[in-house]
């Protein structure tokens, strides 16, 4: 996971897009089935599971927590789960390499077993903030040795006998949601969290489907309550991974911006918390077609046909963030494109992903001659209606979606772009190139 050299990549203009394709599995619930698999009594078959770097190291992290993870093919997995409570101290240092995601959900499912784990990243991870679930874990009686200001390496010790936790999330976040709600399971009683702005579900619809008991109502101030029974014996359910709304935003949105462009995107899990950059372009003038409405895996699912537009510059709700976080890279993409201002704002959130995402897109669309302006918590892109001149050299800071969303830029640019780092694409997206390129993409 620790890069000596940087693999430059970099794409050029490109004819129009066509063909159908179908996007790997979503990574959230990739993290999430093999995470719920170690958790149930029994054998869990996953299909469709995201094979990218982030997942393999929750594959690896759950096999040294006492999980017996077999690959059965291409996307097929089964998890022989030990059980609630039933986790074993690993011997070796949990790594999880660049994913966030994985390192926090597991720090909750340990942050309430009696063992002691390590838990280590790249550069990028270890840069991350873990106080924000160091904080709500700690209750659990979770003790903790972290570097400072809360990162990685640390180290957690759960209690012989957990405490269960009421907790009002103080960010939008599913990540430290479902730290809470998994550390909740090896808990008597109930675990509650309060949720101010709601984000993906992933975590509560998974828990029902393997049987717990999870009610959620709003309160007064339209907060979620969720209330999670702890202490359940989780059944096993297979599991279908539906197409990740995150990756497809990649296609989708170099066929919007790409002129002439006619592309289908298979099976895109649209589920409501996870579906706002569609919505947001197609507020912006994209033309994009939503067909065969179908549920896969407990999610809503769609295929989408999209063609090349002329987008126009909006602002967009900034209550909307949680539900299009990973997105707004290749939004500010699409908007460099459209005429007139695109104007996000909500943003804070965007300072800690893989990078600080806010800073590091304004320098990618400055480098290919968009002018931005970078706020506190947003962007304002000053769209060049189909005219960005390219040409740029963008730094990923170990971000795989900057890499993407630069790299799709460079297709429709009137000049190539290079990015000096595309080795991180691996985490979220393997097949990234090939399938670009299998719609017309022209890689350099
Ligand atoms: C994720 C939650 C989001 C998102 C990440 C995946 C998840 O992070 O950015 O890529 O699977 O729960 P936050 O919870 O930090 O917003």
């Amino acid at each position: 996971m620790h890069k000596l050299s940087l693999q430059n990549m970099a794409t050029g203009p490109s004819g129009p897009l066509q063909g159908r394709v179908r996007v790997p599995g979503d990574k959230s619930i990739s993290h999430r089935s093999l995470i719920f698999g170690a958790l149930c009594v029994g054998e869990t078959r996953i299909t469709g599971l995201l094979e990218g770097e982030d997942v393999l190291a929750t594959a690896e992290a759950m096999r040294r927590l006492g999980a017996e993870v077999n690959r059965t093919g291409e996307g097929a997995w089964t998890v022989w789960g030990v059980g609630v409570g039933g986790l074993s101290e690993p011997v070796q240092a949990l790594d999880f390499g660049n994913s966030g995601t994985g390192c926090r959900l597991v720090m909750g499912m340990v942050a309430s077993h009696a063992i002691t784990s390590t838990f280590i990243g790249d550069a990028s991870l270890s840069k991350r903030p873990m106080g924000r679930v160091i904080g709500p874990l700690s209750e659990f009686g979770a003790h903790f040795q972290s570097r400072d200001g809360g990162r990685l390496p640390l180290t957690v010790t759960g209690p012989a006998r957990a405490m269960p936790v009421v907790y009002r999330l103080p960010v939008a976040s599913a990540q430290v949601k479902s730290a809470i709600l998994l550390a909740g399971l090896n808990a008597p009683g109930e675990t509650i969290v309060i949720e101010p702005e709601a984000t993906r579900d992933h975590t509560e619809r998974m828990l029902r489907a393997c049987g717990a008991t999870v009610h959620i109502e709003k309160d007064e101030e339209g907060a979620n309550v969720i209330r999670l029974v702890g202490e359940p014996e989780l059944k096993p359910c297979p599991i279908i991974v539906p197409g990740d709304p995150s990756s497809a935003a990649f296609p989708v949105v170099a066929a919007l911006i790409i002129p002439g462009s006619e592309i289908v995107v298979e099976g895109i899990m649209l589920n409501p918390h996870r579906a706002g950059l569609y919505a947001t372009l197609m507020e912006m003038g994209g033309d994009i077609e939503v067909m065969n409405q179908r549920e896969e895996g407990g999610e809503p699912v769609a295929d989408l046909r999209v063609r090349a537009s002329a987008l126009k510059g909006i602002e967009v709700p900034a209550e909307r963030a949680p539900s299009m976080i990973d997105e707004y890279p290749v939004l500010a993409v699409a908007a460099a494109f459209a005429e007139g201002d695109t104007i996000m704002r909500g943003l804070a959130e965007l300072r800690v992903k893989e990078s600080d995402r806010l800073s590091a897109t304004a320098a990618g669309l400055h480098a290919n001659g968009v002018k931005v302006r970078e706020l506190e918590d947003g962007l304002i892109v000053e769209g060049r209606a189909g005219a960005v001149s390219g040409g740029g050299h963008v730094a990923t800071h170990l971000d795989h979606r900057i890499a993407m969303a630069f790299l799709v830029l460079g297709m429709a640019a009137g000049r190539g772009v290079t990015v000096d780092d595309s080795s991180m694409i691996a985490t979220s997206f393997p097949e990234f190139v090939p399938l670009m390129q299998s719609l017309g993409a022209r890689f350099v």
